[in-house]
This record gives C-alpha cells, sequence and structure tokens, in this order.
C-alpha cells in the first residue's frame, strides 16, 4: 500500500509529479492557451467582476492561499485577502454578494473552514471550494468548486495536495486573466511553464540522498528558519510547518527581509537557516540576507538554481534546481523542503505518518 516507500508520506512526495499532471488533465489545453475549469464555469464571470476575493483556510492549505493571493493579484489584478478561516469566522468580516470567497481544504471537513464558508454565503457572498476529498462537506456546500484530484492523502502532514491546491489556483487565476489582464499569448507562455514544473520535480526528487545528508547534519537543531520572498515566502511558512509538525522541531518561516526587524537576534552557530535563493528579482538581496547569518556564525541551506555559481560561495549546503518563472517556482522549492523535514523526522524516530497530537482532518474547533 506504500509502494514501496517506508512511509505514507515519502510515497505521496514522491507521487507529485503524476499528481501534478493528474491535476492538469482535462484543464489545460497548451496548443491554444486553453485553461477549462469545469466546476466553476458558470461562475467565471462574476468572479471576473468580483470585488474581491477573500480565501480562506488552515494550515497548510492557508499556505496555499497565500500563493493563490500572490498569483491571482499578478494575473488577474483582482485584489485578494487571505485569512484563517477560525480568525474570519470571529471578526464580523465585511461581506456582500460582490465578493467572492474561496475556501480551501484538503479534507473538506476542517471545522473552521467550513464555519467560514457559512457565514460567507449567510453574507450572500460566492463561495468556491478547493477539496481534494470528493463529496466532502465543504464540497457540497460551496456554491461552486474545483476538485484537486490528488487522490487520497494519507499522511497527516500535507504533500501532494498542497502543490495540487497551487496548480489549481494557477489555472484560476489564468482563467480569471483570460480577456481581461494577460494576452493569450501569455497565457500560453504561463501553462507551458506549469506544463514543465512535474518533470523538474522529478529531478528534484533525485536530489533526495543529498537532501538526507543535510538532514543528517541538522536533525538534532532545536531550532530553524526558513525565509524566501515573494511567491515563495508561503513556502518558507510551509518549509517551518512542515518541520515543526513532524520533527518537533521549533521552526519559524519569514519574509527574508523581514529578518533583520527581529528574527536575526537568533541566529548563532545552532541556528540553522534555509534560504530559498531562486536567480529572480530579489536574487542579491538574499544574497546579502545570507550574509548577513553567515556573519553571525549561522548554517546556510540553501535552494538555488542550477547553474548559479556564486552561492556556492557563501553556503554550507546547496541544493541545486532546476529554474522556472517565477509564478510556478513555489511547487518547486517546497520539494526539497518537504524531503528534508521528512529525512529529520525520521533520522528523531518520528512517527511521520501519524505526528503526536495531530488528525487528518481537524473536525473540532
Ligand atoms: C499540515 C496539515 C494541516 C492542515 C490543516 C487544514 O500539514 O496537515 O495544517 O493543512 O489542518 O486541513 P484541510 O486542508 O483538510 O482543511
Amino acid at each position: 500500500e506504500k509502494g514501496g516507500f517506508d512511509h505514507f508520506m515519502l510515497k505521496e512526495i514522491f507521487e507529485q509529479p503524476t499528481v501534478m499532471k493528474d491535476v492538469m488533465r482535462g484543464r489545460v489545453r497548451l496548443d491554444d492557451g486553453l485553461v477549462r475549469l469545469g466546476g466553476i464555469e458558470d461562475y467565471l464571470e462574476q468572479i471576473k467582476g468580483a470585488r474581491r476575493i477573500v480565501i480562506c483556510a488552515c494550515g497548510t492549505s492557508w499556505h496555499a492561499g497565500l500563493i493563490g493571493e500572490y498569483l491571482i493579484e499578478e494575473f488577474a489584478r483582482i485584489s485578494v485577502e487571505v485569512d484563517y478561516a477560525s480568525e474570519f469566522r470571529y471578526r464580523n468580516p465585511i461581506l456582500d454578494k460582490n465578493d467572492v470567497v474561496i475556501v480551501i481544504s484538503q479534507s473538506g471537513e476542517t471545522a473552521d473552514t467550513l464555519a467560514a464558508l457559512r457565514l460567507a454565503k449567510e453574507k450572500g457572498a460566492t463561495v468556491i471550494g478547493i477539496c481534494n476529498v470528493v463529496g466532502s462537506t465543504i464540497a457540497r456546500e460551496t456554491h461552486c468548486g474545483m476538485y484537486t484530484h490528488a487522490g487520497p492523502e494519507i499522511g497527516v502532514a500535507s504533500t501532494k495536495a498542497f502543490t495540487a491546491q497551487v496548480i489549481v489556483l494557477y489555472l484560476l487565476a489564468l482563467a480569471l486573466s483570460k480577456g481581461r489582464t494577460l494576452d493569450d499569448h501569455e497565457i500560453e507562455l504561463y501553462l507551458r511553464e506549469l506544463s514543465a514544473v512535474p518533470d523538474k520535480v522529478g529531478k528534484i526528487l533525485d536530489l533526495n540522498d543529498q537532501i538526507l545528508a543535510i538532514a543528517r547534519s541538522y536533525k538534532d537543531s532545536k531550532n530553524c528558519l526558513y525565509l524566501g520572498r515573494g511567491f515563495n515566502f508561503p513556502v518558507a511558512l510551509e518549509g517551518a510547518l512542515k518541520l515543526k509538525e513532524i520533527s518537533y522541531i521549533h521552526a519559524e518561516g519569514y519574509p527574508a527581509a523581514e529578518m533583520k526587524h527581529g528574527p536575526i537576534a537568533l541566529i548563532d552557530e545552532d541556528m540553522p537557516v534555509v534560504f530559498i535563493a531562486n536567480c529572480d528579482a530579489t536574487y542579491t538581496k538574499i544574497l546579502s540576507n545570507i550574509e548577513e547569518v553567515r556573519s553571525r556564525k549561522g548554517k546556510v541551506i540553501a535552494i538555488a538554481n542550477e547553474g548559479d555559481e556564486d552561492i556556492g560561495v557563501l553556503a554550507d549546503h546547496v541544493l541545486y534546481i532546476p529554474s522556472a518563472a517565477g509564478p510556478v517556482t513555489p511547487l518547486l522549492n517546497v520539494i526539497p523542503l518537504q524531503i528534508l523535514s521528512y529525512h529529520i523526522a525520521t533520522l528523531r524516530n518520528c512517527n511521520v505518518d501519524r505526528p503526536r497530537n495531530l488528525a487528518k482532518s481537524v473536525t473540532v474547533e
């Protein structure tokens, strides 16, 4: 049942290239740059005209939502707000029929997300669901929605469901841009970038042994910091969440530029810092953040792009991954972070598939 893997989590991490193709199947037509999202077709024009979009979710699904915010604002230029479902429902949110609410949930049963969905409907908003479990309560109660089609996720730590959520949000952002903010040629280019992702993820999975070696060096750490920017700031949050939930090491994710406003005080020789350092517009800024960590004796693990010569000099460890257009990079950068958490947790003899105190579906408030 684990397909030859020691744990469901590892199996699900390694399934991602296939799952990603499944998520795109029937939804992406490369030759003419068409995005088909059957589940929301009837609502598409209404969503395009929304005053704003509010995304509500919890945990890893909330991180996917943050990436969704960056993607929808970048591509479709519609203003997006992302909220924890648990906060949203208790703060009397300003919402009416001109707003669209997107709820994201792997299980489709998360109590807080369900309550947020019901409140949004009560206030007259159109509610779209992005769920993995077919026929789940959230999927049934939304006005319309899209399934992630990631297949059953058994490991409590969400991996393939997360990348599937990001792909659905990416496709939604493109569908909302068509005829408005992006021309057909641009949409086609972004679809091509997305279609190239599964094979690139396959290459990243080949780094498994290298990541295991890094995990051996840091398995006894007490703390760990994850830094990224832009589309990859939520990936830093997700990397930290993965580590803390399965290895019980305290970890924090931050936007890299925020380091100087506080977290830098934590840096010493016992603090590993994971940098998402792709070659993009903020690359040189990230390099100076890395230098700041180095000069305080922090240990640097960098996720960088193949061919990047500079970073090897600065970082203690570099994981080289294929380069890609900015908007798809979260789908690549998150993979080594999932694998790193997995190895650190198993080296610490933690039960990765069933971490303490956590449940796969949180149906209590
Ligand atoms: C993280 C994790 C949790 C869930 C959260 C939301 O790996 O598993 O943080 O992401 O409980 O669950 P869903 O997506 O089922 O609503």
